[in-house]
């Protein structure tokens, strides 16, 4: 059956929305589990101890195809004609392949203006899709994609659709099966809109209650720093999520003081700056489940993690980055312990963004940080030598 050759479908018992000839898929999902000794290490883990679950191979190159081939197929099922979605880019790019791959429906995306990597702009353009970019950013292209899809009758895309959280769950399924469904401690993932925290939360509570693993790992969400709603109402609001009732007036209050601020998400991990995240009360969930814990990480911090990741042999984009500099950030808070077993999921590709990697590392611009070497910074700076043999073969020399 070629649903088995997919990494989600494969598990279909566990999202058993969609007869077998109404799924879409395009062969999202076959992703790896890789034990990462040098990430362990920059994190101060134990060798063995940590492990990068790597999204980035997906059709479109991040996690989102997990979600998108489940919206797909609902989007298929109830006859849509056209699907829209805001995004930060990711989502707009997996939205837009299923369509063009399929040819089921027409797509429309909204972006924040000068607001997405050139990398996943490419995408939503090459696959087709009607790419708005609206005047603000992501918050505000939600919001308006919200309103016009609802005016016009649109399927809509974002993690808001229950069905892409179905599909998402699947990231965890390959991680327990990556680990021979040994459970590991800590699970450290992106925050941004919450979808996949949401998701992975659901994911564990249903395979608990079906008796099919006998404890839950920990969550832990990372915020960067700029783009830290989540952190300021769970960590230091104390949010929770209350069987259902989290407290509305604290949420209430703090967009209003955001909006009175005019406060506006903002950092370089592009994908996560989002500041009112549609999944928050989900994700509340799915922390009470995993006694979870969000922390937030500077830009800084996120290029330095995503550098070592690189120099692993993985690359990430920024977001990315984050989940491995929030595991080491817990490590160094005692929270998470040397020899605790963490996943840490890479959600999209190196290749995404491009010219933030490339300023990074060329320590310019905002992206190079200080530029001073430290052992906590990769940064592999572009040589620049004359046309010319003898001062090559010089530099050479020198590597070595
Ligand atoms: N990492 C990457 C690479 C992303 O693209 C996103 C979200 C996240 C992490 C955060 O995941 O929203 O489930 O908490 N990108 C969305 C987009 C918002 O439009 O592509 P989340």
């Amino acid at each position: 059956n070629p649903l088995d050759f997919s990494g989600v479908w494969r598990f279909r018992e566990l999202l058993p929305f969609a007869p077998d000839n109404q799924i879409v898929t395009i062969g999202e999902g076959q992703t790896i589990l890789q034990n990462s000794p040098q990430v362990a290490r920059y994190a101060g883990m134990n060798t063995g101890c940590l492990f990068l679950q790597y999204e980035g191979l997906n059709p479109s190159g991040s996690f989102k195809d997990n979600g998108m081939t489940a919206a797909s197929t609902h989007a298929r099922m109830v006859g849509a004609k056209v699907a829209a979605c805001a995004s930060t880019g990711n989502t707009s790019a997996s939205l837009a392949i299923y369509a063009g791959v399929t040819g089921l429906f027409k797509v429309i995306v909204f972006v924040g203006s000068g607001k997405i990597a050139y990398g996943k702009l490419s995408q939503a353009l090459d696959y087709g899709a009607l790419t708005l970019q609206i005047e603000g950013d992501f918050d505000d292209a939600l919001k308006q994609v919200q309103a016009v899809s609802k005016e016009a009758g649109i399927y809509l895309c974002n993690s808001v659709n229950p069905f892409r959280l179905e599909g998402q769950k699947s990231i965890m399924y390959r991680v327990l099966e990556g680990l021979g469904w040994e459970i590991p401690d800590w699970i450290v993932v992106p925050g941004g809109n919450l979808g996949n925290s949401s998701a992975f939360g659901k994911a564990f509570i249903e395979l608990k209650q079906l008796g099919l693993i006998d404890r839950i790992p920990r969550l832990a969400v990372i915020n960067a720093a700029g783009a830290n709603t989540l952190y300021e109402l769970y960590e230091k609001g104390g949010l929770r999520w209350n069987n259902g009732s989290p407290d509305e007036a604290l949420v209430d209050s703090f967009y209003r003081s955001m909006d009175s601020e005019n406060r506006r998400a903002k950092t370089l991990a592009s994908a996560i700056e989002i500041n009112r995240p549609v999944n928050l009360e989900k994700c509340l969930r799915a922390l009470d489940a995993c006694d979870g814990v969000v922390r937030e990480v500077s830009d800084e911090d996120i290029l330095d993690a995503k550098a070592q990741v690189g120099a692993g042999g993985f690359g990430c984009e920024p977001a990315s980055g984050a989940s491995v500099a929030g595991a080491k950030l817990l490590r160094q808070q005692g929270i998470i312990a040397p020899s605790d077993r963490v996943v840490c999921i890479l959600t999209g590709h190196q290749l995404k963004d491009p010219s933030a990697t490339v300023h990074y590392h060329a320590g310019n611009g905002q992206t190079g940080g200080s530029g001073a070497d430290s052992a906590e910074k990769f940064q592999n700076r572009p040589v620049a030598v004359p046309n010319n043999m003898e001062t090559i073969l010089d530099v050479i020399r020198k590597m070595r």
